[in-house]
C-alpha cells in the first residue's frame, strides 16, 4: 500500500473499529497489549521483548520508524519513561497519533513527524533506541533501510523490531545479513511463541463477523477482510514467521 492507500485507511475508523478490537481481545486474551489504533497485532510479550531489549533509561530518546498512528512507540516510550519520535509515510497517520497522544499520555514528550523512513532526516548519532512494528517486510530496500537506523542510532544503541518473513517477497527470508552489513550485531532472532494458532484464530473471527464489520465502518472494511484472507491461505506455510529482533549497533 502506498502513502494515500495507508491515509484513507488510516481516516476511516477501521483500526479502532470496535469489532476489530472485541476479536482481538478475544483471541489474545492476556496477550492483549490493549486499545493501540494499530494496524498491526503485536502482543503484550512482544512489547515486553522490546522495551527489555532497548532498555532505554529516562529521558532518552527512542524513535519509531513506521509509527502509523503512535499508540506502538507511546506504550513503549511510556513504560521506560523515554523522550518519543515517530515517524511515518502518512499525513493522516501523524495527525491521528498527535491527537491520540494528547488524548492519552501526555506525560511522554512526544512528537511525530510525516517522513519517508528510508530517508528520516534524523541527525546522526541521535537517538538511544529504534523500535518497528510490523513495517520492515514491507520495505523495497532493507539494506538501505538499516543502514539508515544505524546511521541515526548512538553507538551500542539498540534496534529492536517485529516483522514477518513473507514467501515470495524478496529479501524477507533472512534480515541478518543486511543488519550484519549495515553495522548492526544480531542478539535475538526469535519467532514468538504461539503466534501463528493466535493469528489463525484472529483472523477466522475477524472473518466470521465481516458484516458487523462493514456495517461498523463501510467499504473500507474490504482492506482488513483481504488481509485476513491473505494470511489465512499461506499461514501453515514454514516461509511465513513472525519474528522479533534485536539487532545492536556496533
Ligand atoms: C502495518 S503498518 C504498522 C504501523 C504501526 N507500526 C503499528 O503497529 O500500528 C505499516 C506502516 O508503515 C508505514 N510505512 C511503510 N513504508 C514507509 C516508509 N517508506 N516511510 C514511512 N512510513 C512507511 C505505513 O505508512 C504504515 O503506517
Amino acid at each position: 500500500m502506498n502513502a494515500h492507500a495507508y491515509d484513507a485507511l488510516y481516516a476511516s475508523g477501521l483500526t479502532g473499529s470496535r469489532i476489530t478490537r472485541w476479536c482481538q481481545q478475544q483471541v489474545f486474551g492476556t496477550e492483549d497489549a490493549g486499545d493501540l489504533h494499530a494496524w498491526s497485532w503485536a502482543s503484550r510479550g512482544e512489547f515486553d521483548s522490546l522495551r527489555n531489549a532497548l532498555a532505554l533509561a529516562p529521558g532518552e530518546t527512542l524513535a519509531d520508524f513506521g509509527c502509523g498512528q503512535g499508540g506502538p512507540g507511546l506504550l513503549i516510550a511510556a513504560q521506560s519513561q523515554a523522550k518519543l519520535i515517530g515517524l511515518d509515510q502518512s499525513a493522516v497517520a501523524i495527525s491521528n497519533a498527535q491527537q491520540w497522544y494528547l488524548v492519552t499520555t501526555k506525560a511522554v514528550q512526544a512528537q511525530f513527524v510525516q517522513k519517508d523512513i528510508l530517508q528520516s532526516g534524523l541527525q546522526a548519532a541521535s537517538l538511544d533506541g529504534a523500535m518497528s512494528i510490523d513495517v520492515v517486510q514491507l520495505l523495497s530496500d532493507h539494506h538501505l533501510f538499516f543502514r539508515e537506523v544505524a546511521r541515526c542510532l548512538k553507538a551500542q544503541k539498540v534496534f529492536a523490531f517485529a516483522t514477518y518473513t513473507v514467501p515470495g517477497m524478496p529479501g524477507t527470508q533472512n534480515y541478518r545479513p543486511a543488519l550484519e552489513k549495515a553495522g548492526f550485531k544480531v542478539e535475538h532472532y526469535a519467532p514468538t511463541a504461539g503466534w501463528r494458532d493466535r493469528y489463525r484464530l484472529l483472523f477466522n473471527y475477524i472473518l466470521a463477523n465481516k458484516h458487523t464489520l462493514r456495517n461498523e465502518v463501510g467499504q473500507i472494511a474490504d482492506v482488513l477482510i483481504t488481509e485476513a484472507n491473505f494470511l489465512l491461505s499461506m499461514i501453515d506455510n514454514p516461509q511465513l514467521e513472525r519474528l522479533v529482533i534485536v539487532a545492536r549497533k556496533r
